[in-house]
């Protein structure tokens, strides 16, 4: 039994914002930003929210798939800027679809959360509960932003990317892999609502991301190179035979930092970063559908995908596509 992904789509708000733009709002240049991520653009929402892009990203995959919101048996959000606490993103989604008969949940692994959502779905076709699964990472993470920190507003950007996967014969996903080290949780964060209730009254702040930056990127260029040789050990694959990695778009130094490591050439790093900014749990499956759609990705093809965020949460999978 083996489980692979038949269709993928994307969606990004309208709005762009160049790095000119952000220096009308805080002290940067565009060469120095990028110098130090590679990022000259990203997608800004002025409306559209997780649910909708997700709902748009989704449609996009069934359509490419050939398939009906109708059929879809699990409908995965990978999401940590949710636009309720309740109902989860993807029982939106599932309702904007129409996709009446899946079983509907959000997960929240950041920007590690499509990997975990991918290895949860396929733990469930494995396991014979499901044949298919709808899985979205969808973020608007503008909405969680110091727009006043320049160590952070420069970073990211909003949209979302979907996959669906199904059981198959052979082939497909080979190997995945996914961990967390919550003892770094301190890095990366942006906390979430005060406690309220009769007998705890905190005031209420405006959370916004806070990060250390040198610590997240060490932690990238150690951790990912190593899970990616996890995965392609458990496939009998070596880092030389996989044609593309399809990695989480942070920063293009990180990228490089991984090619280095892995002693793969950098030009088998395809990279959207320029264009769209750091979109979490989006990055992986917006860009994977970007090479589909440019028909980039060939049949027997093997890819590595690779992502890694806050919590700290990392994991990879080597498929075959
Ligand atoms: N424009 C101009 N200067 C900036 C700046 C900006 N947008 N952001 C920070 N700086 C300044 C700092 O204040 C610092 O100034 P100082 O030397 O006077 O104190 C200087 O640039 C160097 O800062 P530093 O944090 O050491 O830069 P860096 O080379 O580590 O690059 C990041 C910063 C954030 C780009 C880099 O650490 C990074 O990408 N880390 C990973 C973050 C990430 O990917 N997070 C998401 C993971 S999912």
């Amino acid at each position: 039994m083996a489980i692979r992904i038949i269709g993928t789509g994307s969606a990004l708000p309208e709005k762009t914002m160049t790095n000119e733009d952000l220096t009308r709002l805080v002290d940067t240049s565009d060469e120095w930003i990028r110098e130090r991520t590679g990022i000259g653009t990203r997608h800004i929402s002025t409306g559209e929210t997780v649910v909708s892009l997700a709902a748009q990203a989704c449609q996009h995959a069934l359509e490419s798939a050939g398939r009906d919101a109708s059929e879809v048996e699990l409908l995965l959000i990978a999401t940590c800027t949710p636009e309720r606490g309740i109902p989860c993103a993807a029982c939106q989604v599932q309702n904007e679809l129409g996709a009446a008969q899946a079983a509907a949940f959000d997960l929240n692994a950041a920007c590690a959360g499509f990997l975990f959502a991918l290895n949860t779905a396929c733990a469930y076709i494995e396991a014979g509960i499901y044949q298919n699964a709808l899985i979205a990472g969808s973020e608007v993470l503008s909405k969680i932003i110091d727009w006043t920190d320049r160590s952070t507003c420069v970073l990211f950007g909003d949209g979302a990317g979907a996959v669906l996967v199904e059981r198959c014969e052979q082939g497909g996903i080979l190997a995945i892999a996914q961990h967390s080290d919550g003892n770094k949780g301190a890095v990366l964060q942006c906390d979430g609502r005060e406690l309220h209730n009769p007998f705890v009254d905190v005031p209420a702040t405006v959370p916004y991301v806070r990060m250390d930056g040198r610590e997240v990127f060490a932690f990238a260029v150690r951790q990912v190179p190593s899970c990616i040789q996890e995965v392609l050990g458990k496939a009998g694959l070596t880092a030389g035979e996989v044609d593309l990695y399809v990695l989480h778009q942070a920063n293009k130094r990180i990228i490089e930092g991984i090619s280095k490591r892995l002693a793969v050439d950098l030009d088998r790093f395809p990279m959207n970063l320029d264009r769209v900014g750091n979109m979490s749990s989006a990055a992986i499956p917006v860009l994977l559908d970007e090479l589909n759609r440019e028909g980039r990705l060939r049949e027997g093809m093997t890819l590595v995908l690779s992502g890694f965020g806050a919590g700290l949460t990392y994991g990879a999978c080597v498929l075959k596509w």
